[in-house]
């Protein structure tokens, strides 16, 4: 079944270029606002040692975890420095300004190239 999407609250809780960590249906998901004001959602620990990915250095649409250094692109949740770990993404949007997000992970896909 289809899960339904849960309002997160206004956009102006996260700044632009930064992550917050929301708990949704029972699990972290990290939140991102890029400084073009769009949202992106992961799941919020880094696959290699959990480092708190709302924590990270945004640039664009690419995240770089505050523990190691490792790299997302919050789109596909692909990692684009080391390819084999990625992360699960949800679905996320903005609407009238409120953050609407829908608790079902994506996994990332293996990088193809
Ligand atoms: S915990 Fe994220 S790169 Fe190590």
């Amino acid at each position: 079944m289809a899960s339904v999407e849960v309002l997160l609250g206004s956009v102006d809780q996260i700044p632009k270029g930064e992550g917050r960590t929301f708990r949704v249906a029972d699990r972290e998901i990290a939140v991102f606002l890029t400084a073009e004001g769009e949202v992106y959602a992961t799941q919020a620990f880094c696959p290699h040692r959990r480092g708190p990915l709302a924590d990270g250095l945004l640039g664009g649409t690419v995240l770089m975890c505050p523990l190691h250094d490792r790299t997302f692109d919050l789109k596909s949740g692909c990692g684009t420095s080391h390819e084999q770990l990625g992360l699960a993404t949800y679905p996320a949007r903005v609407s009238e300004g409120q953050i609407w997000l829908r608790p079902e992970p994506t996994l990332a896909r293996e990088a193809a190239e």
